[in-house]
């Protein structure tokens, strides 16, 4: 059973895998947290890295209409998304400079910004600078008066965000991935849910071959050929037939070879939990209903980790066997994911 020696890569409808020793497959705790373990005494910062630079979704874009405008909450900070009149669409902090309204409830998108629904001062999208002041003497507007704003596109269908603790310009793209608009391939099937954990442990699980065994119920340990240039990292397992690749942290895109393609996002809702969507494609020719199987099969995998990375946590100083090293060359490409947290902006 090779297939199952990769991180939730068994195929659908392969039940040898429920019978194997591991944790338990419960699917149905994906999307229903209280059906979770957690024995762990809330109190005390888990995890000692703030949240990572990166590209990460904040939405599907059909989910964002024009002049549509949603609060978000990711990266420990309160946010509005909207769309602009000419389809953009753009991401700023949430709270206005002038006396703190949140934007997202009852401001409305003029042209290219966001109006504020307090006392009407208008924000540019882009840029976050206020561009209107709809009363007072004069037409002056401070310099002060601007919203954080962060970079946006979308790509994949998806309308991903760039977060930076010190406010610096993207160091990576967001690939594209050709099986979106390929015919050959599926409609796009989309799951999502949130795990009080981090980008960087969800990843680590990665470099871990030896809790394929006892976790996910695995006969043996893969033997990956790993590539590393910079943010990225490919993965290669099964001969070929599985490939895994990584472009920033929280990023990647994996492909089992004539079974499924999957899109992978882990955006950080704050320093101690993310909002995992996972976007599945599937070759047409298997049938309908595909991707949504795969989906499934994938989520079972899953499922046996989360009640690890709930409850588990991080050790600074892990003691480990000397073929176990590649998890510290894991923690250490990680590295270049995140700021001093001395330097970040406001
Ligand atoms: S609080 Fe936004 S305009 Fe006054
Ligand atoms: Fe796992």
């Amino acid at each position: 059973m090779t297939d199952a020696t990769v991180e939730g890569t068994w195929a659908p409808g392969d039940d040898s895998v429920e019978n194997a020793q591991g944790m338990p497959r419960r699917p149905e705790l994906l999307t229903d947290p209280s059906l979770r373990t957690r024995v762990r005494q809330p109190g005390g910062r888990r995890f000692p890295f703030p949240v990572p630079n990166g590209w990460f979704i904040v939405a599907t874009s059909e989910s964002l209409a024009p002049g549509e405008v949603v609060p978000l909450h990711y990266f420990g900070r309160d946010l509005v998304l909207f769309r602009t009149a000419s389809g953009q669409a753009r991401v700023t902090d949430a709270y206005c400079a002038h006396l703190g309204a949140h934007l997202a409830v009852g401001g409305h998108v003029e042209g290219e910004g966001i109006v504020c629904p307090f006392h009407g001062w208008c924000y540019d999208g882009e840029t976050g600078r206020c561009t209107d002041i709809p009363y007072g003497p004069g037409s002056h507007i401070p310099s002060q008066a601007k919203v954080r704003s962060f970079p946006v596109i979308e790509r994949n269908r998806m309308v991903w965000a760039w977060f930076h603790l010190e406010g610096k310009a993207p160091f990576y793209e967001v690939p594209e991935v050709p099986e979106f608009d390929d015919p050959a391939f599926s409609e796009p099937y989309a799951t999502d849910f949130v795990i009080d954990t981090v980008c960087q442990e969800m990843a680590e699980n990665n470099h871990d071959p030896v809790h394929f065994r006892f976790v996910h119920g695995a006969d043996d340990i893969p033997e990956d050929d790993v590539l590393i240039e910079g943010t990225y990292k490919r993965v290669t397992s099964m001969g070929g037939a599985f490939v895994r690749e990584t472009f920033g942290l929280g990023l990647g895109v994996l492909r089992v070879r004539d079974v499924v393609t999957f899109l992978t996002s882990t955006t950080p809702i704050d320093d101690e939990g993310v909002h995992v969507r996972w976007i599945f494609l599937a070759p047409a020719g298997n049938g309908p209903d595909d991707a949504r199987q795969a989906a499934e099969a994938f989520m079972g995998g899953l499922s046996q980790d989360v009640p690890i990375w709930e409850n588990k946590r991080y050790v600074e100083r892990p003691v480990l066997l000397k073929d176990e090293r590649g998890i510290l060359d894991h923690r250490q490409w990680c590295t270049q994911f995140y700021s001093d947290p001395a330097l970040a902006i406001d």
